[in-house]
């Protein structure tokens, strides 16, 4: 076949794919009629040769090689000791299935082949680009060996009219920052070297026009599905062509393929939506609740947590944490979570990584009297581990120290006083699988919090060849293997709070810890830019202590409570020391959270086009029948009165009833200056929609919750 094409959601994608020519996207973007003439396609696109240039029309191919000769940042580099690197893949077979497509390409001059994995959801229209290299060479002998230097998954080009893009950014307690700008010309490239997903280079991109808000607009988006090293690049070429590609990003040398050997390269997810920003992240939101989060996981409550970290530390103490637990479960609490600090000599951050075994000093008796403590009070018990780091100070580096990634004398960066351990080494895969399957099946635990707290700066192994890569694929192997082993345990994904987030982690784990940052202000941004790409059910998202610990400023309990609320909700405070009062609103603000998690967690997510100084989102369930939306006052505003605001998403023809659910009256401080006048009442959905309302007055820091019910 010549073309392979796909429609589905509110996208069209056609792929040209004739035997003998390279494999390049004809289309991708607004649905086409079912008729449409695909050769139209080519006529209307036909190039003309202008001078200065080759004297044919180089066309840019889903590969972009070294050997086609595009003058172009190329998306494909590969040799053999420096010589056969001018591969130009053709293809030579193009299958389609229902909703997915293969195309075969091979170079026999280089002895290479390319396969193109697609599938596209048949519902959202979102596309997973997959791609995979071959050396076909035969024989043993060095010459043999291709290293691949350079490999975008798949470059895609993207309709001009996109002048507009938009990149993440971020640093530690800071992640999810969106950066909107004007395309120029050359290159928007992010590089990722830090062995994990970073917190700065989160691998997403928006391309979109001037004119595309939350409500509508084209967009196009691209993710790579990758916890590792990556490159993310928009390329404004010189001949107007705009091209946006994805990939893992190598070390020298690091991907060496044998003959006959195959590399895989991590996955693009791709969508297109003209309907705004919103509804090309609901494309990605369904891709995660329906894709990634194991079937389990999905169909159950999302359980509030109790996290000990910023309430104890390292400075466990059985009775006090007893007592915790005791008030934990008081306020509604489901899950506690046993943070850094139970194992080994794990007394700060410098001893004790990598020895998993409870600590004697502190737990005489194990963790059990604990455990059976908390699951005594209806609650389950969870754990911390970082199963990839070891200190300097651990009977595990005593005995092992050839077990670190390191290369020769170089002296190492020092990280948190940690290095990385080699996990893509059977033997250090095998004892991390026995120290963590040994406390799982000693103890009744149902949660483990996956931790990550260093870049991986000297990742060489004994023989010195770079593994981030290895790392990264070792990774999935190891949780998968813990995951066969105790099916009902869910993994939370963390990284020194939102380092690890992207879909490659998330189709092993269930929940990523969006930051270490509880300052509710701070929160209401990082999870508003997460939300582009991450639903609100995988969000881990906690009320911390009064006076936050990482931006020192003081947050009442009615907005630290709502802020957690509109996501995975969890605790992570002394409760022992709060007071009363904050904890008897806490109580109520997670009765809100049970009694609305089935919305918040599986409805449709409408961020709402807002001054700077509010951050508002709506929820709508599937139906329309029921929604939740969450407006946050996050500074003071110049206007006599905050904004008239859409209720975007609600079925027009439908009456609701809305509510004003938080502040919970009885409990907070004030909201509004000036008279009050109640919210509650009946209105329209399309006026609502449309029109819109006026919010009330409110003070900075205020969130108010209002909840809509289809009038029967
Ligand atoms: C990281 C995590 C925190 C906590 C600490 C423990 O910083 O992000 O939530 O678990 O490690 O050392």
């Amino acid at each position: 076949m010549d073309y392979i094409r796909f429609d589905a959601g509110e996208m069209t994608l056609i792929i040209a794919c004739k035997v003998g020519s390279a494999p390049a996207v004809a289309y991708w973007g607004e649905i086409l009629d079912e008729g449409s003439n695909i050769d139209d396609i080519r006529a209307l696109t036909e190039r003309q040769i202008v001078s200065g240039g080759a004297d044919i029309i180089i066309e840019p191919s889903l590969a972009m090689e070294v050997g086609l000769g595009y003058c172009a940042p190329s998306g494909f580099e590969a040799h053999r000791e420096g010589r056969a690197w001018d591969s130009h893949f053709t293809v030579f077979s193009a299958i389609k299935y229902n909703d997915s497509a293969q195309i075969q390409c091979r170079d026999t001059e280089t002895q290479i082949e390319l396969t193109y994995d697609i599938k596209v959801n048949p519902k959202t229209g979102l596309i997973q680009f997959s791609s995979s290299v071959t050396n076909l060479a035969t024989g043993d002998d060095h010459h043999t060996i291709l290293t691949i230097n350079k490999m975008a998954t798949a470059v895609l080009p993207i309709a001009g009219r996109m002048t507009e893009l938009i990149g993440f950014s971020g640093r530690w307690a800071d992640e999810f920052r969106r950066e909107r700008i004007k395309r120029f010309s050359g290159s928007y490239v992010r590089e990722n070297k830090r062995g994990r997903t970073s917190h700065d280079s989160f691998p997403g991109v928006i391309l979109a026009r001037p004119n595309t808000c939350e409500k509508s607009g084209e967009a196009y988006g691209l993710h790579l599905a990758w916890s590792g090293n990556h490159s993310v690049r928009v390329d404004s070429l010189m001949d107007g062509r705009l091209l946006a590609s994805m990939g893992a990003l190598f070390f020298p040398g690091e991907i060496r393929l044998k003959a006959g050997e195959t590399f895989h390269s991590p996955t693009i997810i791709a969508g297109y939506s003209n309907n705004g920003l919103s509804a090309l992240s609901r494309q990605y939101h369904d891709h995660v609740r329906q894709n990634l989060i194991a079937p389990a996981v999905r169909e159950r409550p999302r359980p509030v947590h109790y996290n000990s970290w910023e309430a104890v530390y390292f400075d466990h103490d059985i009775e006090e944490l007893k007592a915790m637990a005791d008030k934990a479960a008081a306020i509604g609490v489901e899950r506690f979570v046993l943070d850094d600090g139970w194992f080994g000599s794990r007394r700060s951050e410098k001893s004790g990584l990598g020895d998993w075994v409870v600590s004697d000093a502190i737990y005489p008796d194990g963790l059990k009297p604990l455990i059976d403590h908390v699951t005594g009070l209806g609650m389950e018990m969870g754990i911390w581990f970082e199963p990839e780091m070891v200190n300097p100070d651990s009977a595990l580096y005593r005995a092992h120290p050839d077990w670190v990634l390191h290369l020769r004398a170089r002296e190492q960066l020092p990280f948190r006083n940690q290095y990385v351990l080699d996990i893509s080494r059977q033997d250090v895969a095998d004892y991390l699988f026995q120290q963590i399957d040994a406390v799982l099946r000693d103890h009744d635990i149902g949660y483990v919090k996956w931790d990550m707290n260093r870049d991986l700066n000297h990742p060489g192994n004994v023989q010195g060849y770079a593994r981030p890569h290895a790392h990264v694929l070792a990774l999935y192997a190891l949780i998968e293997r813990i995951r066969i082993a105790h099916p009902t345990v869910e993994i939370e994904s963390c990284a020194s709070g939102g380092g690890r987030p992207d879909f490659g982690i998330l189709a092993h784990t269930d929940r990523v810890w969006t930051s270490d940052n509880n300052d509710a202000i701070d929160r209401q941004n990082i999870q508003k830019g997460a939300s582009f790409f991450l639903p609100l059910n995988i969000l881990g998202s906690h009320v911390g202590p009064k006076k936050c610990h990482i931006t020192g400023r003081t947050i009442s309990m009615a907005m630290r409570a709502a802020t957690a609320l509109m996501g995975h909700m969890g605790t992570e405070l002394n409760l022992l020391t709060e007071p009363q009062e904050d904890l008897e609103e806490l109580a109520i603000a997670i009765a809100l959270y049970k009694k609305h998690r089935a919305l918040i967690h599986s409805g449709d997510l409408y961020r709402i086009d807002t001054p700077q100084y509010i951050n508002a989102m709506g929820i709508v369930s599937r139906d329309k029948s029921e929604a939740l939306y969450s407006v946050a006052f996050l500074t003071g505003y110049h206007d006599t009165h905050p904004i008239m605001m859409p209720f975007l998403g609600l079925e027009a023809r439908y009456n609701y009833k809305m509510n004003a659910i938080w502040p919970n009256n009885s409990k907070s401080t004030p909201i509004s200056v000036g008279k009050e006048i109640s919210i509650d009442g009946y209105y329209s959905g399309t006026i609502l929609q449309n029109l819109g309302m006026q919010l009330p007055p409110s003070f900075p820091e205020t969130v108010h919750l209002l909840h809509l019910k289809k009038e029967d």
